[in-house]
């Protein structure tokens, strides 16, 4: 027998697959539809502050049908922003996702200014979010900014919304830093209760025969989970927040990758863009089946297992990266596959 429940951030989650944010949760049916196919925990797709989402809220209200409902959660919400479709569409179909599974929603939040931030966040937790998650996808496009003040910019954001609401607040990075583990142990300095680690950016595209740029998303490979896996296995046991990986999940083994590495729960979106949130069971049974042949009993057994060890030579670390630390760390004692 396996033992699969496990903790994030102190929210108690059945399995650690996490749905992370994408149109899956768009509408209550995709919100019932993930939980159906066996999360452990949903992130509702980004609320975002600007005008821009106003345009995709509207036409997914044409889609979806008036909202059913006025969730007291607006009260906390100035005036000007009720008139703004895009969060009254959200805090109405959070209050609803939350009502309607029985695993944990975390709502996710990208604002711009200092009020966007702090007064949807309170929305967000009075509509019943578990948890808060911000997507703090900024991207500097000044060349002129100052690196420090990009970090900076995330370490008020966390404290103001820290300061905001009572419910545990994750914050989703993106990998383009000089030091990510300074602005890790910072952040978890700050509060954060949860790192996710890594936003993927949308990284545009250029066609040479047409002459056009290309705004696709495109969906995730496995060979992408090195980069947050290497900064995990770094992370693990020298910061207090959560650990939650992203980007890559193809199949159950790199669920097993990202927890050996040292991630507390991992988050999939392209695999249950590509196979449907029914995926989410076959990678929850595949991580099972691992376990049991592997001997696992429990996730405490084996979480982190492969992460840098804190007596490791941070020096040679440095000089030779991960791959070879691992190999020294390790040297014949254990191969999980
Ligand atoms: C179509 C699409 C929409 C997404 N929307 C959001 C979003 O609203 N907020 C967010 O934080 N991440 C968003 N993401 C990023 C995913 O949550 C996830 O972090 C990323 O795709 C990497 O995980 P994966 O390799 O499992 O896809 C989106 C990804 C895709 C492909």
């Amino acid at each position: 027998m396996t033992e699969l429940a496990t903790s994030y951030m102190g929210l108690a989650l059945r399995n650690p697959l996490v749905a992370s944010p994408s149109p899956l949760s768009y509408t209550l049916d995709g919100v019932r539809r993930l939980a159906a196919g066996g999360v452990g925990a949903i992130v509702l797709y980004s609320l975002f502050e600007e005008q821009l989402r106003k345009q995709q809220a509207h036409t997914t209200e044409l889609v979806d049908g008036p909202a059913e409902s006025f969730p007291e959660a607006l009260d906390y919400v100035p005036a000007v922003m009720k008139e703004d479709p895009g969060p009254r569409r959200y805090l109405n179909l959070l209050e609803r996702a939350v009502a309607s599974v029985d695993v944990p929603v975390i709502a996710s939040l990208n604002g711009i200014t200092a009020e966007g931030w702090t007064d949807y966040a309170r929305a967000m937790q009075g509509a019943g979010a578990a948890a808060i998650e911000l997507n703090i996808y900024y991207l500097p496009a000044d060349p002129r900014t100052h690196g420090r003040d990009v970090e900076q910019r995330h370490i008020e954001v966390l404290q103001r919304v820290k300061e905001a609401v009572g419910v545990p607040v994750a914050v989703k990075l993106s990998p383009y830093f000089s030091s990510i583990g300074e602005i890790a142990l910072s952040l978890d300095e700050a509060g954060a209760d949860a790192l996710v680690l890594f936003n993927r950016f949308l990284q545009p595209d250029i066609d040479p025969e047409e002459l056009l740029i290309l705004p696709e998303v495109t969906l995730s490979n496995p060979a992408d989970g090195r980069l947050p896996r290497a900064w995990i296995a770094l992370l693990r046991g020298r910061i207090s927040a959560s650990l939650a990986a992203t980007t890559g999940v193809d199949v159950a083994a790199d669920v097993a990758r990202y927890l050996l590495a040292g991630a507390d729960v991992v988050m999939t979106t392209s695999a249950l863009l590509r196979h449907g949130p029914g995926y989410a069971g076959e990678l929850i049974d595949g991580l099972s089946a691992w376990m049991a042949r592997k001997g696992f009993g429990s996730l405490d057994q084996l979480r982190g297992m492969l992460s840098v060890p804190a007596d490791t030579d941070q020096a040679a670390y440095a000089r030779a990266g991960y791959v070879t630390a691992m190999r020294a760390a390790n040297a014949g004692s254990y191969d999980p596959w």
